[in-house]
C-alpha cells in the first residue's frame, strides 16, 4: 500500500540538489546562489495576524461530554470553511510527549551531515533524508531540508533514524497519538457537516499516515529566500507541530499572506486537497508558505493523513446537494501521483480536479 507509494509510483523529486544546511554554513551571507533567490518572497506582502484571530479549538470542549459546547462545534465548522486552518489546544497529547518528540526531532537534525546522509532519499522516492518536488534543473529551490517518513501502515525502516536511539519509539508512540486526535476530529466534522460519522470514518480511519520534518536554516537574506513554496496539501488532513519557537508559517487568506503565532502546545490543523473534494469544496484546502528566520533555524513536523490508495475519491452523497459534483472523480493513488509529478505549485494539482460549473 504505502510502499506501492513511495517505491512504485516514483513520486519523489528525480533531481539531487544540495543540502541546504551544509550551503547556509558554507557562503557568505551575501552570496546566495540564484536558485534560491525567491523576489515573491518580500515581506511587504505580509500582515501579521493577531494571536485569536486564527480560529483556536478547544478539543476537550468537544469530546468530553460534561464540557461539551456547541458553540465550539460551530467554530470548529467556521474555521474548516472559511480558514482551512485552525489552531487546536487541550488536544490530550501531553507535554512530555511533545517535549521527547522536538527533542529526538532536533537531535537528528544536530548530527553531522554524514550520519543524516545515512538515511538520504532514493532518486525517485518520497522517504528519507532529502528534497522534494524537484523536477527540473531550472527550478527555483527551497531553503530548507526534509526528513520523510511513512508511518501508517509502516515501511522497511531503512530511513528511520537510529540515533537519536529513541527516535523510532518516539515517532510512533507521537504518530499513533496523533491518529487518535485526527479520528477524534473526523467525526466532530461529520457531526458539523450533518454526515454520519460511520460514512466519514469509513474511509479516512484506516488511513495511510506520513510525517516530514521541516528544517529551516537561518539566513540572513530571509526576505530573499523562501522556506516552503507556497501550496496546499495533496491529502486528507495535517497536523502540524512547530518544534521550536521560530515562526514562520504563513497562510493566505484574502489574498494576503498572514503569518501564524502558534500558542504553546498547540496543534496547527489544515484541511488538505482530499478533504475538500470530499466535501464537495464545503471544507477548504488553503495555500500556506513557510518564510526563513534571519538568525535562528526553524523546525517543524507535519503529520499528513489521507484514505487508503485504493479509495475513489468524490464528495460525501449527502454534500453535493444543489451544486452537482464539483470535483473530478479520481483515486487516492492518482491524485497522489498527479500531486507529485509538480512541483510546489499553489492549489494546481487541486484546481485541475474542479468541474466547471453548470452555466458558469
Ligand atoms: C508542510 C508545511 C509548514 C511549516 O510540511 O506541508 O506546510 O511551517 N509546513 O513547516
Ligand atoms: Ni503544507
Amino acid at each position: 500500500m504505502a510502499s506501492e507509494l513511495s517505491s512504485h509510483l516514483e513520486l519523489g523529486s528525480s533531481l539531487t540538489v544540495p543540502n541546504v544546511q551544509e550551503l547556509a554554513s558554507a557562503i557568505a551571507p551575501s552570496e546566495i546562489p540564484e536558485r534560491y533567490f525567491r523576489p515573491e518572497a518580500e515581506t511587504r506582502l505580509v500582515d501579521s495576524i493577531d494571536d485569536d484571530e486564527l480560529p483556536v479549538i478547544d478539543l476537550m470542549k468537544l469530546v468530553d461530554p460534561e464540557l461539551f459546547d456547541k458553540e465550539e462545534l460551530s467554530r470548529l465548522g467556521l474555521a474548516c470553511r472559511e480558514w482551512g486552518f485552525f489552531q487546536l489546544i487541550n488536544h490530550g497529547v501531553t507535554k512530555e510527549m511533545i517535549e521527547k518528540t522536538k527533542n529526538d526531532i532536533m537531535g537528528f537534525f544536530k548530527l553531522p551531515l554524514k550520519e543524516k546522509d545515512a538515511f538520504k532519499q532514493l532518486p525517485g522516492q518520497i522517504e528519507g533524508y532529502g528534497q522534494m518536488f524537484v523536477h527540473s534543473e531550472e527550478q527555483k529551490l527551497d531553503w530548507a531540508d526534509m526528513l520523510t517518513l511513512v508511518t501508517k501502515p509502516h515501511q522497511d525502516m531503512r530511513f528511520w533514524p537510529i540515533n537519536p536511539s529513541s527516535f523510532r519509539d518516539t515517532i510512533d508512540k507521537y504518530t499513533l497519538k496523533i491518529e487518535n486526535v485526527v479520528d477524534c476530529l473526523y467525526r466532530l466534522m461529520a457531526k458539523d457537516l450533518g454526515i454520519d460519522p460511520q460514512v466519514m470514518l469509513k474511509n479516512l480511519s484506516m488511513q495511510m499516515q506520513s510525517i516530514r520534518i521541516n528544517y529551516y536554516p537561518p539566513c540572513k537574506q530571509a526576505n530573499k529566500v523562501l522556506g516552503l513554496s507556497p501550496h496546499s496539501d495533496g491529502i486528507a488532513l495535517t497536523v502540524l507541530l512547530q518544534a521550536n519557537d521560530v515562526k514562520g508559517l504563513q497562510i493566505k487568506k484574502n489574498d494576503k499572506w498572514l503569518l501564524v503565532k502558534p500558542k504553546p502546545g498547540a496543534f496547527i490543523v489544515n484541511i488538505g486537497d482530499m478533504l475538500e473534494i470530499m466535501t464537495n469544496g464545503k471544507y477548504k484546502s488553503v495555500e500556506h508558505r513557510a518564510i526563513i528566520n534571519m538568525e535562528e533555524a526553524r523546525l517543524s513536523i507535519a503529520t499528513f493523513h489521507l484514505p487508503n490508495i485504493d479509495v475513489i475519491l468524490r464528495p460525501f452523497l449527502e454534500l453535493i446537494n444543489g451544486d452537482g459534483e464539483l470535483y473530478k472523480t479520481i483515486s487516492v493513488k492518482e491524485y497522489t501521483k498527479e500531486y507529485f509529478s509538480r512541483k510546489l505549485n499553489g492549489k494546481s494539482a487541486l484546481e485541475s480536479m474542479k468541474l466547471k460549473k453548470k452555466g458558469g
